[in-house]
């Protein structure tokens, strides 16, 4: 799995599109997800995309991940565990039908669960589907890679919160054939062991950034943030460079990314970083996208 990430409009979904028409036309079977809360890889692609995997080009697959699909996957995985917990402590039997599904809705679309679930979501699609490669447009950076504390976290909690959740099982409730509070954790523990691994083991994560001042300063953020993971980054794309400078303007603007390139090579550190120039026309359609990233998997050694 590709993941792609980076500040906001820094080019995550076109860098993503690229590659992936690269990757499937090189011969690799391909599968790109888009997991933004607005997608906009239909318009790059200028298909209709949507909820369901759907192919677009040979040996190219797309998906867009709506937060209606998360939350249905999350009811379906995780739901039934929430309403046991929820049953432990309140008189849910007591609720009417809509009230209980408000309430599943309501846990559902904590944050922290929409990208726990979100993840869950794609390493099925990814263990499930045969694919080459999977291009991840807008994997979690920064703060959101929080969730991959998961199970040190539950862990930490369950040995705190064991004792006062047993108690609470044994309060006057009948729990025979339902599994203890403690239980549950567990299981969802083993999910999040098994989220991490597969980030850890058999992902790349690529930054993509811009050479300017706040984007500079963010990429170090992240980069920053994926060390104290343990996630290696396995490369950069400098996108928007100034390639032709024709005019004063354009030099003056040249002359600022420089010191900006500068510095972002120094952060990738010896790994493999590929540009892209800014381009006067628009990236949008499969051609377009062709002649853009034309060198990023090679450049960014994604071929192998
Ligand atoms: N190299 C480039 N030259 C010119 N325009 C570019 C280049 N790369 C991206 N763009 C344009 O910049 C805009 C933002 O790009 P894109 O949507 O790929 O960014 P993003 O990081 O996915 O944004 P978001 O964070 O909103 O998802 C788009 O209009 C895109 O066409
Ligand atoms: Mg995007």
């Amino acid at each position: 799995m590709i993941m792609f990430g980076g500040k906001g409009g820094v080019g995550k979904t076109t860098c993503s599109a690229a590659t992936a028409l690269h990757l499937s036309s090189s011969g690799h079977k391909t599968l790109i997800i888009t997991s933004d809360t607005t997608p906009s890889l239909s318009d790059i692609f200028e298909e209709e995309i949507g909820d369901n995997i759907r192919s677009i080009e040979k040996r190219l697959d797309a998906v867009e991940i709506s937060d209606e699909a998360i939350l249905n996957k999350w009811k379906k995985k995780f739901g039934p565990d929430f309403y046991e917990i929820l049953s432990h402590l309140i008189d849910v039997e007591g609720l009417d039908n809509e009230s209980r599904h408000q309430l599943l809705d309501y846990i559902g679309s904590a944050p922290s669960l929409r990208e726990e679930t979100m993840l869950d979501l794609i390493i099925d699609l990814a263990e499930t589907c045969k694919y080459d490669r999977i291009v991840w447009d807008t994997a979690p950076a920064g703060e959101t890679l929080n969730l991959l504390n998961m199970p040190a976290y539950i862990r930490k909690h369950l040995s705190a919160g064991s004792r006062v959740f047993e108690g609470l099982d044994k309060i006057g409730k009948k729990i025979i054939g339902k599994r203890s509070i403690a239980q549950i954790m567990d299981e969802w523990s083993t999910a999040s062991e098994r989220i991490s691994r597969y980030i850890h083991m058999r992902s790349a994560f690529i930054l993509v950034a811009n050479p300017e001042a706040l984007v500079v300063k963010q990429a170090r953020r992240v980069v920053e943030i994926l060390r104290g993971y343990h996630i290696a980054l396995h490369g950069m794309i400098i996108n928007r460079m100034i390639t032709t400078a024709d005019s004063q303007s354009l030099r003056t603007l040249q002359g600022m990314q420089e010191t900006y390139l500068t510095d972002l090579i120094k952060l990738a550190n010896g790994l493999p970083v590929a540009m892209m120039p800014f381009s006067l026309k628009e990236i949008k359609g499969k051609k377009a996208l062709k002649e853009a990233g034309g060198g990023l998997i090679k450049e960014l050694n994604l071929q192998g």
